[in-house]
């Protein structure tokens, strides 16, 4: 991991500096005078005019002087510095320095030439963080820490890059452990570690009765069987005010398909991130305290293995969810939305929400359209809409609103129960809008949203901000959105 640490200047123990290059110039006058370089020139001889040059390229020359243990200093093109750019570059930092413990300086650049403000600042060192992520269980592996001092910056920004890199790295963690180890009560042991001073309630066995999605699909795995996780953060101070934010999170630690068993089965390697909606929801959690959020927040994780087995659900079942509602299954690989049914029914009879957001990784429907670039996003609040779409250019977890589209409630309707849980009939091809609709069904009079991030929790390449794997998606955009109510 990296620690972000304010420095005001160079000390003797730095072993690399790090030069930022704003569209193609450079400024470090004191860099300079130390190493007795001229930065331009050197600057010149590797990019050899070539323009423009790329965030994220970076360039080594070896030092030295007299008392000072730094060898080497980086050149770390931020291009012209958009957000997409300062992104590319953090995470081009992150990875140059993954698997070392280092410390190393962020040079800011003299006067004359442009500096970051804090808000940049900010966005290349969570990028910095997110890209020197690695994960494995190899059994050599060690931890690493590298430490960027900065000087001459806020430290309110700096802190605030580390605990929501660090979050993400959390609901990393969480996604890339694989599903032989974290089953719905190792996913509640986690959550209680990571709630800090939240509360945690755990529902399990005998106190899951009415919960009969949640059964229904993690009956298939009755050891240890499935779990409701309740998280709930209070600000310090509670006024009358404080609006009440509910999350609820899709927690399949392992997606077989059920009954109706995925194929081709290759697919299935993919599904130990089933669970990447609770992920990001602990991650969140993790973090209130520290971003000392203004708003009350409750994330309910709905945790169950979708499995093959004697005890499996069948297609053509009816199952009744909290609250009352039956459902005829006719697939059971579209097990997310039952499960969800479940934790948004509870919120709406006992949590009293202002805000009802759901993350899933609820179909493949969902990345067919928008790839892995955005995350889609279904709501008829368009003000909350528009507050999700900011948080999201603003945090990197950007959001692409998908009509909730009327023509397709009768995809719902069945013979025998009060819904349909997919479509079985008429030409309702657009999987992702079915299943947000049936959604939608178990969240009547209040202001909701639906987040399918089948396609944006998962990176299947180990490049930019990204490991391959987990992608931790959704706890940038939660903890921007949440910093927003004051
Ligand atoms: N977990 C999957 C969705 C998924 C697919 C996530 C690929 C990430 C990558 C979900 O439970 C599922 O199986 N959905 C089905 C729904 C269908 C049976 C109506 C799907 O998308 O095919
Ligand atoms: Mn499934
Ligand atoms: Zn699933």
């Amino acid at each position: 991991m990296l620690s972000f640490k304010r420095a005001a200047q160079l000390s003797k123990k730095t072993e690399q500096i790090l030069i930022p290059v704003y569209d193609g110039k450079v400024s470090a006058p004191n860099i300079e005078k130390l190493f007795d370089l001229d930065l331009k020139d050197e600057l010149t001889f590797f990019y050899k005019n070539e323009k423009p040059l790329k965030a994220g390229e970076i360039f080594e020359i070896p030092v030295s002087a007299a008392g000072y243990r730094c060898e080497r200093l980086l050149f770390v093109s931020l291009g012209k510095s958009t957000s997409s750019e300062l992104r590319t570059a953090g995470a081009a930092i992150g990875r140059k320095l993954r698997g070392k413990s280092e410390t190393v300086f962020l040079s800011d650049s003299g006067r004359g030439s442009r500096q970051l403000n804090s808000q940049e600042l900010k966005t290349l060192l969570i990028s910095a963080n997110m890209g020197n992520f690695q994960w494995s269980m190899k059994s050599d592996r060690k931890a690493t820490t590298s430490i960027i001092e900065l000087p001459n910056l806020d430290e309110r920004e700096i802190k605030s890059a580390q605990i929501i890199s660090d979050a993400v790295n959390v609901a990393r963690r969480l996604i890339h452990t694989p599903s032989n180890i974290k089953t719905p009560a190792w996913i509640a042991k986690e959550a209680r570690k990571l709630a800090g001073s939240c509360k945690v309630e755990v529902k399990a066995g005998n106190q899951l009765k009415e919960f009969g999605g949640l059964l229904a699909v993690g009956g298939s795995s009755p050891k240890p069987g499935p779990r409701f996780i309740k998280i709930s953060y209070q600000p310090r101070k509670i006024a009358k005010s404080r609006k009440h934010i509910v999350i609820v999170g899709k927690g399949i630690t392992f997606d077989t398909g059920g009954v109706s068993l995925k194929r081709p089965y290759d697919l299935m390697t993919a599904m130990k991130s089933d669970m990447a909606g609770v992920a990001a929801a602990i991650a969140t959690m993790s973090a209130l305290h520290s971003i000392n959020a203004q708003v009350r927040v409750t994330a309910l994780l709905m945790c169950a293995e979708n499995s093959l087995s004697g005890t499996a659900q069948r297609p053509g079942d009816v199952i009744t969810h909290y609250g009352g509602k039956t459902v005829e299954v006719l697939n059971t690989d579209a097990e997310g939305r039952l499960v969800l049914a479940d934790g948004l029914a509870y919120a709406i009879k006992n949590l009293n929400p202002d805000y009802l957001i759901d993350i899933a990784t609820l179909t493949g429907a969902a990345s067919l359209g928008l790839g892995k670039q955005f995350a889609a996003l279904y709501s008829r609040d368009q003000r909350l809409v528009q507050t999700l779409k900011v948080a999201g250019e603003n945090s990197g977890d950007r959001v692409w609103q998908m009509p909730l589209i009327d023509d397709y409630q009768s995809a719902l309707q069945s013979d025998i129960a009060d819904l349909n849980h997919t479509a079985d009939k008429g030409d309702f091809s657009a999987g992702s809008v079915t299943a947000a609709l049936f959604l939608e069904q178990f969240v009547q009079g209040v202001s909701w949203a639906h987040l399918d991030i089948a396609g944006v929790a998962r990176s299947e390449t180990d490049s930019g901000e990204h490991p391959k794997g987990g992608t931790g998606w959704g706890v940038r955009l939660f903890l921007e959105w949440i910093g927003t109510f004051k």
